[in-house]
Protein backbone atom coordinates (compact mmCIF):
# COMPACT_ATOMS: atom_id res chain seq x y z
CA UNK A 1 0.00 0.00 0.00
CA UNK A 2 1.34 3.59 -0.50
CA UNK A 3 2.67 5.47 2.20
CA UNK A 4 -0.11 8.60 2.84
CA UNK A 5 1.19 11.54 3.73
CA UNK A 6 0.42 14.14 6.57
CA UNK A 7 0.83 17.94 6.75
CA UNK A 8 0.77 19.26 10.12
CA UNK A 9 0.46 22.81 10.99
CA UNK A 10 0.96 23.59 14.37
CA UNK A 11 1.76 27.85 15.88
CA UNK A 12 2.87 26.55 20.03
CA UNK A 13 4.33 23.85 21.92
CA UNK A 14 3.90 21.10 19.13
CA UNK A 15 3.19 18.63 21.83
CA UNK A 16 0.55 17.21 19.94
CA UNK A 17 2.99 17.17 16.76
CA UNK A 18 5.41 14.87 18.47
CA UNK A 19 2.66 12.57 19.60
CA UNK A 20 1.55 12.45 15.89
CA UNK A 21 5.69 12.13 14.71
CA UNK A 22 6.32 9.29 17.51
CA UNK A 23 3.14 7.34 15.87
CA UNK A 24 4.86 8.02 12.50
CA UNK A 25 7.92 6.47 13.76
CA UNK A 26 6.77 3.31 15.64
CA UNK A 27 4.55 2.80 12.88
CA UNK A 28 1.63 3.06 14.32
CA UNK A 29 0.56 5.92 12.29
CA UNK A 30 1.19 4.43 8.40
CA UNK A 31 1.69 7.70 6.99
CA UNK A 32 5.08 10.37 6.83
CA UNK A 33 4.67 13.38 7.60
CA UNK A 34 5.76 15.86 4.45
CA UNK A 35 6.03 19.21 6.40
CA UNK A 36 5.51 21.40 9.50
CA UNK A 37 3.50 24.71 8.67
CA UNK A 38 3.67 27.37 11.39
CA UNK A 39 2.98 31.24 11.29
CA UNK A 40 5.09 31.61 14.42
CA UNK A 41 8.68 31.57 14.01
CA UNK A 42 8.89 31.05 17.68
CA UNK A 43 6.70 27.85 17.85
CA UNK A 44 8.98 24.98 19.76
CA UNK A 45 7.38 22.60 17.01
CA UNK A 46 9.96 24.41 14.55
CA UNK A 47 12.73 23.28 16.40
CA UNK A 48 11.31 19.74 16.67
CA UNK A 49 10.85 19.40 13.21
CA UNK A 50 14.07 20.83 11.93
CA UNK A 51 15.72 18.82 14.53
CA UNK A 52 14.02 15.55 12.94
CA UNK A 53 14.47 16.24 9.60
CA UNK A 54 10.86 17.37 8.81
CA UNK A 55 10.56 20.30 6.21
CA UNK A 56 9.57 23.11 7.57
CA UNK A 57 8.09 26.18 6.29
CA UNK A 58 7.22 29.73 8.58
CA UNK A 59 4.40 31.48 7.24
CA UNK A 60 2.36 34.08 8.50
CA UNK A 61 -0.15 36.28 7.68
CA UNK A 62 1.15 39.29 8.69
CA UNK A 63 4.14 38.61 6.46
CA UNK A 64 2.00 39.12 3.37
CA UNK A 65 0.69 42.18 2.06
CA UNK A 66 -3.07 40.61 2.06
CA UNK A 67 -4.27 37.47 3.28
CA UNK A 68 -4.66 36.41 -0.67
CA UNK A 69 -0.92 36.41 -0.83
CA UNK A 70 -0.40 33.94 2.89
CA UNK A 71 -3.13 31.79 1.03
CA UNK A 72 -1.40 31.05 -2.29
CA UNK A 73 1.84 30.15 -0.25
CA UNK A 74 0.54 27.83 1.87
CA UNK A 75 -1.14 26.41 -1.41
CA UNK A 76 1.75 26.08 -3.01
CA UNK A 77 3.70 23.68 0.23
CA UNK A 78 -0.04 21.64 0.09
CA UNK A 79 0.42 20.88 -3.36
CA UNK A 80 4.13 19.84 -2.91
CA UNK A 81 3.18 17.65 -0.05
CA UNK A 82 -0.12 16.21 -1.73
CA UNK A 83 -1.55 15.67 1.95
CA UNK A 84 -4.27 12.60 2.33
CA UNK A 85 -4.82 14.33 5.59
CA UNK A 86 -4.32 18.17 6.84
CA UNK A 87 -3.84 17.89 10.88
CA UNK A 88 -4.16 21.03 12.98
CA UNK A 89 -2.20 21.07 15.71
CA UNK A 90 -2.83 24.15 17.64
CA UNK A 91 -2.47 26.27 14.75
CA UNK A 92 -4.17 29.75 15.99
CA UNK A 93 -4.89 31.45 12.63
CA UNK A 94 -8.00 30.31 10.23
CA UNK A 95 -7.66 27.90 7.17
CA UNK A 96 -8.89 30.16 4.28
CA UNK A 97 -11.73 29.58 2.38
CA UNK A 98 -10.19 28.23 -0.70
CA UNK A 99 -7.94 25.94 1.48
CA UNK A 100 -10.90 24.45 3.01
CA UNK A 101 -13.21 24.10 -0.64
CA UNK A 102 -9.29 22.26 -2.08
CA UNK A 103 -9.14 20.18 0.71
CA UNK A 104 -12.70 18.95 1.57
CA UNK A 105 -13.32 16.24 4.22
CA UNK A 106 -8.87 16.81 4.91
CA UNK A 107 -8.76 18.92 7.63
CA UNK A 108 -9.22 17.89 10.90
CA UNK A 109 -7.95 19.53 14.22
CA UNK A 110 -8.12 18.87 17.91
CA UNK A 111 -9.75 21.49 20.69
CA UNK A 112 -9.00 20.85 24.93
CA UNK A 113 -13.05 20.86 25.51
CA UNK A 114 -15.83 18.57 24.83
CA UNK A 115 -17.40 20.81 22.00
CA UNK A 116 -19.60 22.10 21.28
CA UNK A 117 -18.95 23.41 24.95
CA UNK A 118 -16.27 25.88 24.70
CA UNK A 119 -15.48 26.18 21.38
CA UNK A 120 -15.44 29.45 19.35
CA UNK A 121 -12.97 32.42 18.76
CA UNK A 122 -11.41 32.95 21.74
CA UNK A 123 -11.82 29.86 23.51
CA UNK A 124 -8.38 28.13 23.47
CA UNK A 125 -5.71 26.77 26.16
CA UNK A 126 -6.30 28.09 29.62
CA UNK A 127 -9.32 30.04 28.81
CA UNK A 128 -10.91 26.98 28.38
CA UNK A 129 -9.66 25.27 31.64
CA UNK A 130 -10.84 28.36 33.48
CA UNK A 131 -14.26 28.08 32.39
CA UNK A 132 -14.61 24.79 32.61
CA UNK A 133 -13.92 25.11 36.32
CA UNK A 134 -15.27 28.48 37.26
CA UNK A 135 -18.58 26.75 35.64
CA UNK A 136 -17.94 23.78 38.16
CA UNK A 137 -18.45 21.04 34.90
CA UNK A 138 -17.86 17.78 36.31
CA UNK A 139 -16.36 16.45 33.29
CA UNK A 140 -14.43 17.85 30.56
CA UNK A 141 -12.33 16.34 27.86
CA UNK A 142 -10.93 16.74 23.93
CA UNK A 143 -12.49 16.37 20.79
CA UNK A 144 -11.23 15.82 16.77
CA UNK A 145 -13.41 17.72 14.52
CA UNK A 146 -13.36 18.32 10.95
CA UNK A 147 -12.80 21.97 9.92
CA UNK A 148 -15.02 24.26 8.31
CA UNK A 149 -14.83 27.78 7.85
CA UNK A 150 -17.05 28.24 11.51
CA UNK A 151 -13.91 27.85 14.41
CA UNK A 152 -14.30 24.90 16.20
CA UNK A 153 -17.50 24.63 14.62
CA UNK A 154 -16.93 21.11 11.85
CA UNK A 155 -18.68 17.88 12.45
CA UNK A 156 -17.07 15.90 15.86
CA UNK A 157 -15.33 12.96 14.15
CA UNK A 158 -14.37 12.06 17.94
CA UNK A 159 -14.29 12.94 21.73
CA UNK A 160 -12.30 11.60 24.84
CA UNK A 161 -13.50 12.44 28.28
CA UNK A 162 -11.73 13.09 31.66
CA UNK A 163 -12.78 13.96 35.06
CA UNK A 164 -12.81 17.66 36.51
CA UNK A 165 -11.84 17.19 40.59
CA UNK A 166 -12.71 19.72 42.95
CA UNK A 167 -9.12 20.99 43.69
CA UNK A 168 -8.64 21.22 39.56
CA UNK A 169 -6.17 24.69 38.74
CA UNK A 170 -6.65 25.60 34.85
CA UNK A 171 -3.08 24.02 35.04
CA UNK A 172 -3.72 20.15 36.26
CA UNK A 173 -6.93 20.18 34.37
CA UNK A 174 -5.15 21.15 31.02
CA UNK A 175 -2.12 18.52 31.56
CA UNK A 176 -4.72 15.97 32.34
CA UNK A 177 -6.59 16.87 28.30
CA UNK A 178 -3.41 17.09 26.82
CA UNK A 179 -2.71 13.53 27.83
CA UNK A 180 -5.72 12.48 26.25
CA UNK A 181 -5.07 14.37 23.27
CA UNK A 182 -2.10 12.64 23.09
CA UNK A 183 -3.40 9.47 22.78
CA UNK A 184 -6.77 10.73 21.15
CA UNK A 185 -5.16 12.18 17.98
CA UNK A 186 -2.71 9.67 16.78
CA UNK A 187 -5.71 7.18 17.27
CA UNK A 188 -8.29 9.08 14.86
CA UNK A 189 -5.10 10.11 11.99
CA UNK A 190 -4.70 6.89 12.19
CA UNK A 191 -8.78 5.26 11.56
CA UNK A 192 -9.22 7.83 9.27
CA UNK A 193 -5.92 7.44 6.94
CA UNK A 194 -7.12 3.06 6.88
CA UNK A 195 -10.26 4.30 5.87
C1 LIG B 1 -3.97 21.73 22.37
O1 LIG B 1 -4.58 21.86 23.62
C2 LIG B 1 -5.01 21.60 21.29
O2 LIG B 1 -6.18 21.00 21.74
C3 LIG B 1 -5.28 23.01 20.88
O3 LIG B 1 -4.06 23.67 21.01
C4 LIG B 1 -3.24 23.00 21.96
C5 LIG B 1 -1.95 22.71 21.26
O4 LIG B 1 -1.01 22.17 22.13
N1 LIG B 1 -5.86 23.11 19.57
P1 LIG B 1 0.36 21.63 21.56
O5 LIG B 1 1.01 22.78 20.79
O6 LIG B 1 0.07 20.47 20.68
O7 LIG B 1 1.15 21.27 22.76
Amino acid sequence: MKKKRLTVFASGSGSNFKALHQAVLENEIPASITALISDNPKAKAIEYAKYCGISTYILSPKDFSEEAAWCKSLEAVLADGIPDLIVLAGFLKKIPEPILSQYPKKIINIHPSLLPKYGGKGWYGKHVHRAVIQNRDSESGCTVHWVNNIYDGGPVIAQKRVPVYPDDTPESLAERVLREEHRLYPKVVKELLLK
